[in-house]
């Protein structure tokens, strides 16, 4: 009994890089959607996002912005795309090499792996972060070290553009759903806005963006 409870428990508390590189191997691309969306509907599914999103990044660029960091970029669904849209460079950083390794090759568009929670890129040295449904897969115990690593490759006055699942249901194994305002507290740094909310299969996915202090 004391056995398979254990062994429960470590089910339970799968590592979650582990999970995500099986997630990854198993499903492809459409590992990094809610699986409620078909195979067929992957690509319909990122256009919607972008047709949603980009405007409202777009909306919030100053002009002159030259380094984006797609922070948990997958298989780089919206990194080429955030490199058109910025006129400059875009870096995807993923700990999963394997999503790394089917992500699209794009002009002014590079992908690194992330190692021990490190994001490889010098300090102050990225106008905008794009996170897009990351955070929410990240247990609390590891965020502090995830915001501090934004904290440290963010310029002064760089803007961080949040994109997380905001669904009042209880957690999931691999996922939290937390509200608008413990994200906008999470930040203490950036004053973080509220830019719109859209549906997924009927789970809310908030928009916010915030310029670091
Ligand atoms: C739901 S997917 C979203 C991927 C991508 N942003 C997109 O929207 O297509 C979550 C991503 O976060 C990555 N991830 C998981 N833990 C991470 C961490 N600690 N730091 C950075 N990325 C992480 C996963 O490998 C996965 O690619």
């Amino acid at each position: 009994m004391k056995k398979l409870l254990q062994s429960l428990t470590s089910l339970w508390k799968e590592d979650p890089l582990r999970y995500w590189e099986k997630r990854a191997r198993k499903h492809g691309v459409r590992s990094v959607l809610n699986l409620g969306h078909s195979r067929e509907e992957v690509d319909a599914v990122t256009e919607w996002q972008k047709g949603i999103l980009f405007p409202m990044l777009k909306a919030e660029l100053v002009g002159g912005e030259q380094t984006l960091l797609d922070f948990g970029c997958g298989p780089g669904r919206f990194t080429g795309g955030l490199a058109q849209l910025l006129g400059g460079q875009a870096v995807g950083v993923d700990p999963i090499q394997h999503l790394l390794d089917i992500a699209p090759a794009a002009p002014n568009t590079e992908y690194r792996v992330s190692r021990d929670g490190r994001i490889p890129l010098a300090d102050g040295s990225v106008d905008v972060i794009w996170c897009c449904l990351v955070l929410g897969g990240i247990a609390e115990s590891a965020l502090p070290s995830t915001v501090a690593e934004f904290t440290r490759v963010l310029k002064p006055g760089g803007l961080l553009f949040l994109v997380e699942n905001t669904a009042e249901k209880p957690d999931s194994k691999h996922w939290q759903f937390r509200s608008l305002a413990w994200y906008q507290q999470l930040f203490p740094d950036v004053a973080l806005r509220q830019l719109g909310d859209y549906e997924d299969l009927g789970e809310r996915i908030s928009v916010l963006a915030g310029r670091k202090r």
